[in-house]
């Protein structure tokens, strides 16, 4: 382990993606289970920011849900979207902290995938610059490719989001050299991305079990989770959901940074 790249590692952030809660509210078409009382429930118990997927279909949350999370949320607000004109104008009106570009297809389950920023380089580069200049961050939701990563820097993103789905995906499957090499590229993605000052954010797909090793990477600043949590809140509560994945994010990076302080005084 190379003490320059751990030393002084940084808190992780946990961002709550509550989509699933509207998901659920939205079977009955009423009001509940509220996704702003989620969200203060998720707060209360460790999350630092809240994030929302507002897309096209408007299949989970809704434009007044952005408008209420906007008016209540006491964290920042990650509005996560597709590279859309309405999405733009959306997100200019509201101007939420930050917001993180996915690419969206109607017939599908989940975001699968990370965002061609290569290819779409001419519509994302004025996108991202519009953005920026009503205050908010900007990140790319990629998978950790390095021609993606290098992309979104010349596009001028502000942060990537690495997708790790298909690292939960290896985790799932049990085949070690396969979960091996998808945790080693989401490494070298996010020693890469950091070389080329972008702040690098993880999610999909993380659960309990996971979660560590994305954790431990020194450069990645925040991980953005939904899914999982929610499930588990049928059991154990969104409150007791949310806390025990901060903890065990909060324990894990407590012992990189125990090992960089090792490494530093024996004089690695
Ligand atoms: N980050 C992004 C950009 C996403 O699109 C999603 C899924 O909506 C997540 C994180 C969270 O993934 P999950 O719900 O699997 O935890």
């Amino acid at each position: 382990m190379n003490i320059d790249r751990i030393a002084g590692v940084a808190p992780i952030l946990l961002g709550i993606n509550i989509d699933h809660v509207a998901t659920l509210r939205d079977a009955r078409g009423g009001g509940h289970p509220d996704p702003l009382r989620a969200a203060m429930v998720a707060i209360e118990a460790g999350a630092d920011n809240i994030t929302a997927h507002l897309r096209e279909d408007r299949r989970h949350i809704r434009d007044a849900d952005i408008e209420r999370l906007m008016a209540a949320l006491t964290v920042p607000l990650n509005m996560e979207m597709a590279v859309t004109q309405e999405m733009l104008a959306i997100a200019l009106k509201h101007r939420p902290h930050a917001c993180c570009l996915v690419p969206e297809r109607r017939e599908e389950l989940t975001t699968e995938g990370g965002l061609d920023v290569s290819a779409q380089m001419a519509a994302i580069t004025p996108f991202v610059a519009e953005l920026r200049a009503a205050g908010i961050q900007v990140a790319m939701f990629i998978d950790p490719d390095p021609e993606q990563i290098r992309a979104s820097r010349k596009a001028g993103a502000d942060a990537v989001e690495l997708h790790t789905g298909t690292y939960c995906e290896a985790a799932l499957g049990g085949d070690s050299i396969t979960l091996q090499r998808e945790l080693k590229r989401l490494v070298e993605g996010a020693r890469l991305a950091a070389r080329e000052g972008l702040e690098v954010h993880a999610g999909h797909g993380l659960d309990y079990e996971n979660v560590a090793a994305v954790a431990a990477i020194p450069q990645i600043v925040e991980l953005n989770i939904g899914h999982y949590l929610v499930g588990e809140a049928l059991f154990v509560g969104l409150g007791e959901s949310v806390a025990r994945m901060r903890d065990i994010m909060d324990v894990t990076r407590a012992e990189v940074q125990d090992t960089a302080n090792e490494l530093r005084a024996r004089g690695a």
